[in-house]
């Protein structure tokens, strides 16, 4: 079976870490985020698969090259400028090998999920939909698709992003297209598959399907999600193919090392050549490669980029610190403050309790 995968976003909300690096991209528990999908697309059957990039397009070349690596085949479409969501899926399309009739598996590219894309599939077949969209719930609608749906489980409305969601049952961005479905998507301009083409689709009539599974899922788009997403693969909460076995809620890559004195763990990621010192405490948080945590430092829920350095006595919580920065010693800095890449902020510059 073929599939297209949407990774054009800029992932702004995760910035500074998607600066140098498109979130699909960012390091998760020793995989990029998005080979965690790709796996799950591959054991679902996925053979070749349209990557449709734009913003930083020759990364995810150089990150996965043919596909050979990961055990299909990956081809790549490039828009020059970003086409929107079903523009992105048109213009992948064109190197599909399929047939008319053939259901084509598209997926956002940040999404982490545990759901059963087989049995989604096979309910896309049953209803003989134009589209079936994973449906999943969550607390707060307002950041999602809103999708209403019949008891027969057909969707009734698609509403984006709104103040005033209908129902708790979101879109989690992986659907089933009947390919005759995206051919029919317009060519050459923006197209959104969320405010224009799922609402056209369903004033048109076309059979829309809902497949609503409340497996694991996480949209990973903000660093809090990030963090929580990492943490969740490394304390296998979400089960991934590939992840390596780990001790203690911590992931150790290639020659990373740990104090002995020093805590870490509640689902951590000490990257490659990174070194944490003696009493540091690190809990939840992904250390990117080469980063250096000084003794006594304190790190919670935090992300820290390439070879950024976090001198002793500091307090991060919540922080995205970028890479190649250094924090000074004995800075407090919590609340999701982030840090620009290559910055040194001098010792004792923030504090957020001041005696
Ligand atoms: N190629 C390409 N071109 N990809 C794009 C473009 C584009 O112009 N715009 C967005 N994408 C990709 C992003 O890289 C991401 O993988 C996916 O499409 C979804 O974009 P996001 O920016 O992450 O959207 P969202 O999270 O705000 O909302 C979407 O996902 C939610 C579930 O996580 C919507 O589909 C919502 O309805 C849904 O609930
Ligand atoms: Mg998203």
């Amino acid at each position: 079976m073929e599939a297209i995968l949407l990774v054009g976003g800029q992932g702004t909300r995760l910035r500074p870490l998607t600066i140098s690096t498109p979130k699909p991209l960012l390091p998760a528990a020793g995989a990029p985020l998005l080979e965690h999908q790709l796996a799950r697309a591959r054991n679902a059957g996925v053979t070749r698969i349209v990557f449709a990039t734009s913003y930083r397009a020759e990364m995810f070349t150089e990150a996965f090259g043919d596909g050979t690596r990961l055990g299909m085949e990956i081809v790549y479409v490039t828009e020059d400028e970003p086409l929107g969501t079903a523009g992105a899926i048109r213009n992948a399309s064109t190197a599909l090998a399929c047939d008319a009739d053939s259901p084509v598996l598209v997926l956002n590219g940040d999404i982490l999920s545990g759901h059963d894309i087989s049995a989604q599939i096979a309910a896309h077949e049953k209803g003989e939909a134009a589209v079936t969209l994973h449906l999943t719930l969550v607390d707060d609608a307002r950041r999602y698709g809103s999708v209403p749906t019949s008891p027969d489980g057909r969707v009734l409305d698609f509403v984006e992003k709104s103040p005033n969601p209908p129902t708790n049952q979101v879109n989690a961005g992986c659907y089933v297209f009947r390919r005759s479905v995206i051919d029919g998507i317009p060519v050459g301009r923006v197209v959104s598959a969320e405010y224009e083409t799922f609402p056209e689709l369903l004033a048109a009539g076309e059979p829309v399907c809902g497949y609503v599974e409340a497996a694991y899922w996480l949209d990973v788009g903000t660093p809090a999600a990030f963090v929580r997403g990492v943490s969740d693969l490394v304390l296998g909460a979400l089960a991934s193919p590939v992840v390596t076995a780990n001790e203690h809620g911590v992931l150790l890559l290639d020659d990373a090392s740990v104090a002995p004195s020093a805590r870490v763990g509640g689902g951590t990621v000490v990257g490659a050549g990174a070194r944490v010192g003696a009493d540091a405490r690190v809990e939840s948080s992904v250390l990117f490669d080469g980063v250096v945590i000084e003794p006594g430092a304190r790190v919670i829920r935090s992300v820290i980029g390439d070879g950024a350095r976090i001198c002793s006595g500091v307090v991060l919580e919540d922080c995205v610190i970028g890479d190649g920065a250094t924090v000074g010693q004995g800075n407090q800095l919590i609340n999701g403050a982030r840090v620009w890449p290559n910055v040194e902020l001098p010792a004792t510059a923030v504090r957020f309790s001041p005696e």
